[in-house]
C-alpha cells in the first residue's frame, strides 16, 4: 500500500502517538491507530464521544503534528451552504457600484468573495486540516450536502465557475452524538469513539495540561471525577474539568485552604449545573478527593 505524503515521517500508529504527545495530546492506542489509518487511506476521520473527551483538541493536535493550519467549520442548527462555502460581500458590492458611477464593475471578482471554511480548505488542500466540528448540530439536509462535498471535493460557484481540490484535504469530523449520523456519511469515514480516558491516562493528561499540580493531586482528582461520571448527572465533567479542578484546588491550597476543603470550594470548576449540585450536595463529602499532595 502507498503511504501518502501526508504522514511522511510517521511510519506507524505509535510514531503518530509520540508526535501527538509532543503536541501535548495524549491519545490512546485505538485513537492513534484510527487517526493514522484515516491519514494513510486518505479518508476523513469521524470522532464521536461525550462532551469534553478531547475530540476538538485531537483535531487541533493532528493539525499541529502535520504542520497544517486547522480550518474549523463549527456546525449549528440551521447552518447552510452559504455559511460553510462562500458568500458575496453585498455591502462591498454596493459601495463599488456607487463609487464606479457609470463605469463597469465586475461584482463577482475575487475581492467580493468571502471564503468560508470549506472553500478555504479546498483552495489550500496541502496546507490545511479541515475540522467539521459538532456535525450532529446541523440538520440532515446539511449533512447530505457535506456528504457530497466529501465525495468529490468540488464546489460550484455559479457566478465564477467550479473549484476543485488538487488533492483530498485532511478532514476530521466530530459529533457529540446528540443524534445519529447518516449511514452514508459514516461509511465514507474512519470511525472512532473517544471514551473518557482510563485513570492513569487522565492523570497524565492533567500533569501535561495543568500548570503545576502535584501527582497526588492529579490522581485524587481523577479518582473523584470518575465517581462523578458514574452518577446520573446532566453534565458530567469532561477532561477539561478534571484539568481545571486540579489547577483550581492547587491554587486555593497554595493560599492556605486545606484538603479536601480546597476541592469543595473549587467544585464549580467541575460541576456546572445547578440540579447536579443539588443532587450531589448531601453525598459530596464521600466523592471529593481526599488528602492530596
Ligand atoms: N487526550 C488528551 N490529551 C491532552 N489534553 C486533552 C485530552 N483530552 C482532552 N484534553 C483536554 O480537554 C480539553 C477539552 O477537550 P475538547 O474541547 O477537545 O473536548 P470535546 O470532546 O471537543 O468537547 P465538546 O464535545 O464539548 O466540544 C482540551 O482543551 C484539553 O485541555
Ligand atoms: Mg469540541
Amino acid at each position: 500500500m502507498v503511504v501518502r505524503p501526508v504522514i511522511a515521517g510517521m511510519k506507524d500508529p505509535p510514531a503518530l502517538q509520540r508526535a501527538l504527545v509532543d503536541a501535548q495530546y495524549l491519545a490512546d492506542d485505538a485513537l492513534a491507530t484510527a487517526a493514522y489509518l484515516a491519514l494513510a487511506l486518505g479518508k476523513p476521520l469521524l470522532l464521536e464521544g461525550a462532551p469534553g473527551v478531547g475530540k476538538t483538541e485531537a483535531a487541533k493536535a493532528l493539525g499541529g503534528v502535520l504542520g497544517r493550519q486547522v480550518i474549523r467549520l463549527q456546525c449549528f442548527e440551521g447552518i447552510d451552504a452559504g455559511a460553510a462555502l462562500y458568500e458575496w460581500n453585498y455591502p462591498r458590492q454596493m459601495l463599488a457600484i456607487r463609487q464606479a458611477g457609470e463605469d463597469y464593475v465586475n461584482l463577482y471578482a475575487e475581492d467580493f468573495l468571502l471564503e468560508r471554511p470549506l472553500l478555504q480548505a479546498l483552495r489550500n488542500p496541502k496546507d490545511t486540516l479541515l475540522l467539521i466540528d459538532e456535525i450532529d448540530r446541523a440538520d440532515h439536509e446539511f449533512e447530505a450536502f457535506l456528504l457530497e462535498f466529501l465525495s468529490d471535493f468540488t464546489i460550484s460557484i455559479p457566478e465564477t465557475g467550479t473549484v476543485r481540490a488538487t488533492q483530498a484535504p485532511v478532514v476530521v469530523l466530530t459529533s457529540n452524538r446528540t443524534r445519529d449520523l447518516h449511514e452514508a456519511l459514516r461509511r465514507r469515514c474512519v470511525y472512532h469513539w473517544i471514551d473518557y480516558p482510563d485513570p492513569a491516562l487522565e492523570a497524565r493528561i492533567v500533569m501535561t495540561r495543568a500548570g503545576t499540580v502535584a501527582r497526588a493531586t492529579a490522581e485524587s482528582v481523577v479518582a473523584s471525577v470518575g465517581l462523578l461520571r458514574a452518577e446520573p448527572l446532566a453534565k458530567p465533567p469532561g477532561v477539561a474539568e478534571t484539568v481545571e479542578w486540579a489547577e483550581a484546588a492547587t491554587l486555593l491550597n497554595a493560599q492556605g485552604a486545606r484538603w479536601p476543603e480546597a476541592f469543595r470550594r473549587s467544585i464549580g470548576v467541575a460541576i456546572k449545573d445547578h440540579d447536579d449540585m443539588a443532587y450531589l450536595s448531601d453525598r459530596l463529602s464521600t466523592i471529593l478527593p481526599g488528602e492530596a499532595a
